[in-house]
């Protein structure tokens, strides 16, 4: 209880025992005009769920946390929008720290473990007029409770930590974490964000492979404004990536 004290994130909260996506919802409700910002939906099982790269997201029911925030950010240019993926996925990771566990974004916002396992992704969906976010659904997916994922790459925090966690304070903790997070960048305080994102941020500063057209080496060395992962190559050469222009290997 002690947790859940936030100013507007998750002051109104519908779950959902079964739905389609708890994006598609969200979606629907901001575009109807009638959701008050910060609503959230939350879901026991979605049977749409909706991954980035139009992945489907799978979760098993009751185990994991799916949902979906409400965000009218128009003090947001759309040309700033990163700065929500920044602000959300830090606010993960942090939220987490909380358990003691140490993860890592991914960029652009995929929740990481040291050692490369994906334990949870976010999807933002922003909708822009007049040059501004006026609207953003956040969907959050993260992989609690689940033992077996059946996904390469992909791992639960009972996996790396050994132990079951309550839902209930695991989205407390992420949700009051996010709103922090979202007053700071109302704020103006994105450079600080950025500044904290790039210290947590999955393979910053080191040699890893990578591939464009072509596979080669490079280190991430940082982010661009719009978004774009800056990577240098071995050859020195600084390039600049939007989202499906590189892989991680
Ligand atoms: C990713 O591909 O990493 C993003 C996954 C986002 C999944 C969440 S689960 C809640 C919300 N509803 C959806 O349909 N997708 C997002």
């Amino acid at each position: 209880k002690i947790l859940a004290n936030t100013l507007f994130l998750g002051k109104e909260v519908i779950y959902l025992p079964v739905c389609h996506s708890t994006n598609d919802l969200a979606m629907d409700m901001l575009k109807s005009g009638k959701v008050t910002e910060g609503s959230i939906v939350i879901a026991g099982e979605q049977t749409h769920g909706k991954g980035q790269r139009g992945n489907v997201w799978k979760s098993a029911p009751d185990e994991n946390l799916t949902f979906s925030l409400v965000l009218k950010p128009s003090f947001l240019n759309a040309m700033d929008q990163f700065d929500l993926n920044i602000m959300v996925s830090l606010a993960v990771v942090e939220a987490l720290a909380y358990f003691d566990l140490e993860l890592l974004v991914k960029w652009p916002n995929d929740i990481y473990t040291k050692n490369g396992y994906k334990v949870g992704g976010i999807l933002f969906e922003n909708v822009i007029s007049k040059g501004k976010v006026s609207g953003s659904v956040v969907g959050i997916g993260l992989n609690v409770n689940q033992r077996t994922i059946g996904l390469d790459h992909a791992t639960s925090l009972i996996n790396i930590s050994k132990r079951q966690f309550d839902l209930k304070t695991v989205f407390d903790l992420i949700v009051h974490r996010i709103e922090q997070n979202y007053i700071m960048l109302k704020s103006g305080k994105h450079k600080q964000l950025k500044e904290s994102y790039l210290k947590q941020m999955y393979l910053f500063n080191v040699w890893s492979k990578y591939s464009d057209e072509n596979e080669f080496f490079g280190k991430i060395r940082g982010i661009a404004d719009d978004g774009k992962l800056i990577i240098e190559k071995e050859s020195g050469m600084i390039n600049f990536y939007a989202f499906k222009e590189v892989r991680f290997i």
